[in-house]
């Protein structure tokens, strides 16, 4: 894997679909070749899971929703982030593997290890490198929210539970995250994540 795999990671409503949108957008005006995905989804079979669980709808049991959020991210990391990654392409994401540690193995308490257990047969090496945890408290998170999916929905108690385990998820790993207070404005929380890469990987332009 030559490439770099960047997620953002964080509780609802903290603005990471904004700042990993302009992560990729700024890396790409220097040249660089970047995947943008978003989990779930990113593959035709990936959005079609997608849509069984985000339904607000539907109803689909703790340990069902771990499993085709792992089969949807198998998917992606076979079809697309893999590959990128072995072109050494940069690959820009909205969540990842650490948010069904956080959701499915914290919120839904199925337990982080057997949720990273299940994960990692289809992932083999593909594994975000640099995670941005957008931190906020859960209250301001949901109330950011404008249209909650089926897990969107659930109450303070849930993202609360989230929210603590993406923390311990920081702390034992403090190599692959950064942590940023998402309460501050965008601009703020966007300088501090472009300053964070440009130390890890210099980013010297192409064109
Ligand atoms: P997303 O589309 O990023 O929505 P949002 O903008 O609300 O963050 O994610 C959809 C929902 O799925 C969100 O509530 C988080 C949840 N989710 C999990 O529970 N486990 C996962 O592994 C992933 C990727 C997302």
């Amino acid at each position: 894997m030559t490439g770099h795999y960047i997620a953002f990671e964080g509780i609802e409503g903290t603005g990471k679909s904004t700042i990993a949108a302009r992560l990729a957008t700024h890396l790409e005006q220097r040249g660089i070749s970047v995947l943008r995905v978003r989990e779930p989804g990113g593959t035709v079979t990936g959005e079609r899971i997608r849509h069984v669980l985000l339904d607000p709808e539907g109803s689909v049991a703790p340990w069902s929703e771990a499993l085709l959020f792992a089969a949807a991210r198998a998917q992606l990391a076979n079809e697309l982030v893999g590959p990128a990654l072995r072109r050494g392409d940069w690959v820009v994401s909205d969540r990842s593997v650490y948010s069904s540690l956080a959701y499915q193995g914290g919120g839904r308490g199925l337990g982080v290890s057997q949720v990273r257990s299940v994960n990692e047969p289809g992932l083999g090496k593909v594994w975000p490198q640099l995670v941005f945890l957008l931190r906020l408290d859960a209250a301001t998170g949901l109330s950011r929210q404008e249209d909650p999916d089926r897990i969107g929905a659930e109450g303070v108690e849930f993202q609360t539970a989230v929210g603590d385990a993406f923390d311990e998820l920081a702390v034992e790993d403090p190599d692959r995250f950064v942590v940023i207070d998402a309460a501050n404005d965008l601009d703020t929380v966007w300088q501090s994540v472009l300053s964070h890469v440009e130390g890890r990987w210099p980013i010297s332009s192409t064109m």
